[in-house]
């Protein structure tokens, strides 16, 4: 008894340290995730608990009960049976072992270098499992290939395909035209536009420019060498048509126009960061042209603008 009782107190203990853990870490960073996280796990324990101790109290009253029994009927003169319990029942029928004693009757009269077999019949949950198996072929068989009720793998393949078409055909009618090419890009200057390139960066051109853009695969983004020219055109441009055999990838399928202008824009303000450990410039310097007034010419090139230093 006092065994029992040491055991849950220590379970209880144990348990409140461990919440008392998940509650301090989650003082330091509460987000509404934490605090989800923390009372879901605060209920689980506590509804836990409480399982717990009712099989305990549970436990203790069928040991009291059986102790009063017995007492009674010892009181009787009578010796105190219990009843077979519903599990032990429902055990019995569903395995339907054969006595130990029927032994003898089961052994078959092979004797395999004085290894013998017994005889014994399949036990009946299995063979319900058996029939079970064989109304649901039949269901199975009539639902799907005599009646077409339902949908057959390459039919419900073919509905996904066309759903998911019509969802992106749809999408795609719902986005605002945008014609932002090389020739109309602008440098966006715009904070929350600027923050989108930023993540378009970081999500799909750290990897090989560094999240610093001091470059690492791909060359340094930071300083004035540019490889493929460093106005806000050319960068524009290098991102959609890429440079597939140096292992930059056209980005043209994957960014919209728009996320092109702005992860462009973004580079341009990394310019001059000098980020640590940047990797030596490559290319050639590209000085911006100075765009005098009254002049119409707008187009930059990098050799052009090398030229006129
Ligand atoms: C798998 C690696 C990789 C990824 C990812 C990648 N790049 Fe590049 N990038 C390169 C390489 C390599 C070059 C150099 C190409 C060359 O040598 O001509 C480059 C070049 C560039 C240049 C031209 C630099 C110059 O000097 O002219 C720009 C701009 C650029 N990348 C932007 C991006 C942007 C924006 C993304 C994300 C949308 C991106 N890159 C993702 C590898 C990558």
């Amino acid at each position: 008894m006092k065994k029992v009782l040491h055991k849950v107190l220590m379970i209880f203990f144990l348990i409140f340290t461990s919440v008392g853990a998940y509650a301090q870490d989650a003082t330091l960073a509460v987000d509404s995730k934490t605090v989800f996280y923390v009372v879901t796990g605060f209920v689980f324990v506590i509804a836990v608990l409480v399982l717990m101790v009712s099989v305990v109290v549970l436990q203790l009253l069928r040991t009291f009960v059986r102790q009063q029994a017995e007492q009674l009927a010892a009181e009787r003169g009578e010796v105190y049976e219990e009843e077979e319990s519903a599990w032990k029942k429902l055990w019995d029928k569903v395995n339907d072992f054969r006595p130990m004693e029927e032994e003898r009757e089961l052994v078959l009269d092979h004797n395999y270098d004085g290894i013998r077999e017994l005889d014994n019949h399949l036990p009946p949950w299995w063979k319900w499992l058996f029939y079970v198996t064989i109304i649901f072929a039949v269901v199975y068989l009539a639902a799907y290939h005599v009646f077409d009720a339902l949908p057959l793998q390459e039919e419900e393949y073919i509905a996904q395909i066309e759903a998911a078409e019509a969802a992106a055909a749809s999408r795609m009618a719902s986005l605002p035209e945008s014609n932002i090419d090389e020739t109309t890009v602008v440098m966006v200057e715009d904070a929350g536009l600027l923050g989108k390139g930023r993540q378009v960066f970081n999500n799909n051109c750290a990897q090989c420019h560094k999240e610093s853009g001091a470059g690492g695969i791909g060359p340094n983004l930071t300083d004035d060498y540019w490889l493929h020219g460093g106005s806000i055109q050319d960068i524009f441009r290098t991102i959609k048509v890429g440079v597939p055999e140096k292992g930059m990838i056209s980005w043209e399928p994957l960014l919209s126009p728009d996320q092109m202008q702005n992860v462009a824009s973004y580079i341009m303000t990394l310019k001059g960061s000098n980020p640590p450990d940047a990797k030596e410039p490559q290319g050639e310097l590209y000085v911006p042209e100075e765009i005098t007034p009254g002049t119409t010419e707008t187009e930059s090139d990098s050799t052009q603008a090398v030229a006129k230093l």
